[in-house]
C-alpha cells in the first residue's frame, strides 16, 4: 500500500466529463438544498475539495463572494467543468499526493471519491494532513425501486465480468469512524421512467461499467430493457453532510494504513509473489 500510489494510475472521469452532471445530479429543490447546506457549512473558511469533478454541489458558494474554495482533480475534462461554474482556484493533482502545505486549509471535503482508490488511507491521510479544522462528506443515502443500478451490477457479475470498487464509500465512513456531526440537508421522493435510467446504463455513465466487454454490455441492457423499459423507478434520497475532526480523520487514517500494510506483509509472507504491490508489477513481455 505505501508505494501503490506510485503505481496504480487514478480513475480520471474524463470520459464521462460531458455527461456527468446529467447522469448523477440531484434533483430539484434537493439540489439547491445541498448546495445551500454545502454553502454555509464552508461559509468564508479556506477549504479544499479533493475529487472536486464539474463542482456540483459549490454552485451557491461559488456564487458568494466571500468564498475561499480550491478543487482538486486529475480530470481536466472535469474540472474545465467546474471552471465553467465559477470555480477559479482550480489544481489537477492526485488525491494520493495533495501539493499542499500541512494544516493549509481550515476544511475539506471529498463526496464519490474514496470507493474509486484503492489506497483510500492514503487519501484520508493526505486530506488530515492539509486540513487544521475538518473533513466533511455530503451522504446521498439512496434507495431505488427497481434498483437498476444494481440490477446490472449483479448481472455482470453473474457474467464474470463485474468489478467492485477498489476503495471504500464515503457512505460507508460513518461505518468505520463515527461522525463528530451529521447535518440533515434534505430528503425526496420521486419518479423517473424505466426506459431513462437504462438509456445512462447504456451510455456506460457508472465507473463499475468502463470495463464490461461490449457484448456482455450489450446483452445486460437488452434484458434490463426487454423487463424493465416500461416501468417506473420510485428513488427516496436522504441527503446529510457528516463531519470529522482533522485530528479523528489523521488518527483513523494512520490506523488503516498500518493495518493494510500489516495485511500486505502476511500476505507476502503467505505465498511469495501474491502482495497486492507483486501484483501490480508488470509481467514480463513475452519474447
Ligand atoms: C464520482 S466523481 C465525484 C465528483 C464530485 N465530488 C461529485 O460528487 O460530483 C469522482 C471524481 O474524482 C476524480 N478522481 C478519481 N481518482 C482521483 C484521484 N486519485 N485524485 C484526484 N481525483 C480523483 C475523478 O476524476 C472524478 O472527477
Amino acid at each position: 500500500m505505501a508505494d501503490a500510489h506510485r503505481r496504480t494510475p487514478p480513475i480520471s472521469f474524463d470520459r464521462v466529463a460531458d455527461r456527468y452532471d446529467a447522469t448523477r445530479g440531484l434533483p430539484s429543490p434537493l439540489a439547491e438544498q445541498v448546495q445551500e447546506a454545502l454553502a454555509n457549512h464552508l461559509g468564508s473558511s479556506l477549504s479544499l475539495e479533493v475529487g472536486v469533478g464539474t463542482g456540483r454541489h459549490l454552485l451557491r458558494l461559488l456564487a458568494r463572494r466571500e468564498a475561499r474554495l480550491v478543487g482538486v482533480d486529475v480530470s481536466p475534462a472535469m474540472l474545465r467543468q467546474a471552471r465553467a461554474r465559477g470555480a477559479s482556484r482550480l489544481v489537477r493533482s492526485d488525491a494520493r499526493m495533495l501539493p499542499f502545505r500541512d494544516r493549509g486549509f481550515d476544511q475539506s471535503l471529498s463526496t464519490h471519491l474514496l470507493h474509486l482508490v484503492e489506497e483510500w488511507p492514503r487519501v484520508l491521510a493526505e486530506i488530515g494532513r492539509v486540513t487544521s479544522q475538518a473533513y466533511s462528506t455530503v451522504l446521498e443515502l439512496e434507495e431505488a425501486e427497481p434498483d437498476l443500478s444494481q440490477e446490472y451490477r449483479r448481472r455482470a457479475r453473474d457474467e464474470g465480468v463485474g468489478r467492485e470498487a477498489p476503495g471504500l464509500s464515503e457512505r460507508k465512513l460513518p461505518e468505520r469512524l463515527s461522525a463528530d456531526q451529521v447535518v440533515r440537508v434534505g430528503e425526496l421522493a420521486y419518479e423517473r421512467e424505466g426506459a431513462q435510467v437504462i438509456d445512462d446504463l447504456a451510455s456506460r455513465a457508472f465507473r463499475d461499467q468502463w470495463e464490461v466487454p461490449a457484448p456482455a454490455h450489450d446483452r445486460i441492457i437488452a434484458e434490463l430493457r426487454r423487463q424493465h423499459a416500461g416501468a417506473k423507478v420510485r428513488t427516496h434520497l436522504d441527503v446529510r453532510i457528516a463531519s470529522w475532526r482533522a485530528d479523528s480523520i489523521r488518527q483513523f487514517a494512520e490506523q488503516e494504513l498500518a493495518r493494510a500494510s500489516r495485511a500486505n506483509a502476511v500476505e507476502a509472507k503467505a505465498v511469495p509473489g501474491t502482495s497486492s504491490a507483486d501484483r501490480r508489477r508488470p509481467l514480463p513481455s513475452a519474447p
